[in-house]
């Protein structure tokens, strides 16, 4: 049987089509966070699709034109989630202009005027309502102002919308650009005949989409650590007083069950067995590491203890393949980032084959200054995810095939 990883990488990359003369069209995911005054502060998603701008600028594409969202705005214009925000940025990257492109529709021709290296930028393709709705008429519309549909944006593949699935059903050549294909061999090298054991390290604020994967990434997996926000749910769900914590109450069930799913197929679970706690995030002035069933009124969990580093440092040593998303705390604020950091080491010393996914926890690796000792670091969070539970990821099933 064919894995959903094997069938990903058999479709076409951007090598097996000549571009020479064509317009292309690349999704990409540009989604990267920004302070209250716009400023980029990680723009590894725009650093890791140069290689597919360049190739089709180097091999004289008629046109270069990126689609790509930013935030989740509701199918209509907000100033905050403009790619204007972006312009420069791809600019001083690509060291070439960027014309911006406020309405696709109306500058079709301006697209297909054949003007060579020209490289435009469509605006947050989130203000379509047809975008996230998958609206055939509107990926029909995407689709007609390209000969070539190239999709880079693996960040967003595990999302079936208009721009990263429909458009390729209209397009007569829907290739992969070089960071999906890079991705997918990252993985396979992970997930294909991996060396085990396999050690998922999962945490980050993002409960409710993360917690719902976990259930099903068993068969893969022999250990599961969890720490961040996520083990404040799982800490919950286990009769453990969180008070001010961040957690799902919502998601206790599903902690249940992800656990139950663990014991049946033999996965060790590690949970933090002492937490940082804090009177206040904003203003922090009581600031203590408490067992993890003693925190106390008032006070909320932003980190993992100094126990649990070791506990889940031992857990990684003994495992051969690491795949890690999410931190384990408030790594933003500096008091709270020590257990982070120590994991991102603790990973990276190890010599296990190692993958971090999310923006959060690849931001956290730099600020640790591990990046160099990673294996991979992925531009995905929930796609990688999404990876690791089995699924072909919507991004790669309309993508033409190798014979
Ligand atoms: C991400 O940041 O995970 C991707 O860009 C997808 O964004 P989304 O979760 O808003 O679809």
């Amino acid at each position: 049987m064919t894995s959903n990883i094997a069938f990903m990488g058999g479709v076409k990359s951007l090598k097996d089509v000549d571009v020479t003369g064509k317009r292309v069209l690349i999704r990409v995911d540009f989604n990267v966070p920004m302070d209250a005054h716009f400023n980029i502060s990680d723009d590894r998603r725009i650093r890791a699709a140069l290689p597919t701008i360049n190739y089709c600028i180097d091999h004289n594409a008629c046109s270069i034109t990126l689609v790509t969202h930013l935030g989740r705005p509701k199918g209509e214009y907000e100033a905050r989630y403009s790619l204007r925000h972006i312009q420069k940025r791809l600019e001083r990257l690509l060291q070439k202009r960027v014309e911006f492109i406020e309405d696709f529709e109306a500058s079709k021709e301006e697209i297909a005027a054949c003007s060579l290296e020209r490289v435009f930028l469509l605006e947050n393709i989130r203000f379509h309502k047809g975008e996230k709705a998958n609206d055939p008429e509107f990926a029909r519309k995407l689709a007609g102002i390209c000969d070539i549909y190239v999709n880079d944006a693996f960040g967003t593949s595990h999302r079936k919308h208009a721009s990263t699935y429909g458009v390729a059903e209209y397009v007569g050549t829907s290739v992969a650009g070089f960071l999906m294909m890079r991705e997918i061999e990252a993985f396979a090298k992970a997930l294909e005949n991996p060396i085990r054991p396999i050690a998922l390290v999962v945490g980050g604020a993002k409960v409710s989409t993360k917690i719902t994967l976990l259930g099903s990434v068993m068969p893969k997996i022999d250990k599961l650590i969890i720490g961040g926000a996520m083990s404040n749910t799982f800490l919950y769900a286990l009769g453990y007083e969180m008070h001010a914590s961040l957690f799902e109450a919502e998601f206790v069930e599903t902690a249940r069950e992800v656990l139950d799913a663990a014991r049946r197929h033999g996965v060790k679970v590690y949970l933090p067995v002492d937490v940082v706690i804090t009177d206040s995030v904003e203003k922090p002035v009581d600031v203590k590491v408490v067992p993890a069933q003693d925190v106390m009124e008032g006070f909320s969990a932003v980190d993992i203890g100094p126990a649990t580093v070791k506990l889940f440092s031992e857990a990684i040593e003994l495992s051969n393949t690491i795949i890690w998303n999410g931190p384990m705390g408030l790594y933003e604020v500096d008091r709270f980032a020590k257990g982070t950091y120590k994991l991102a080491t603790a990973i990276a010393d190890s010599y296990a084959y190692t993958i971090v996914g999310g923006g959060d926890t690849a931001d956290a690796v730099e600020r640790a200054g591990e990046q160099e000792h990673f294996s991979f670091i992925s531009t995905g969070g929930g796609a990688s995810l999404e990876l690791l539970e089995g699924k072909v990821l919507p991004g790669f099933e309309r993508l033409d095939r190798r014979a």
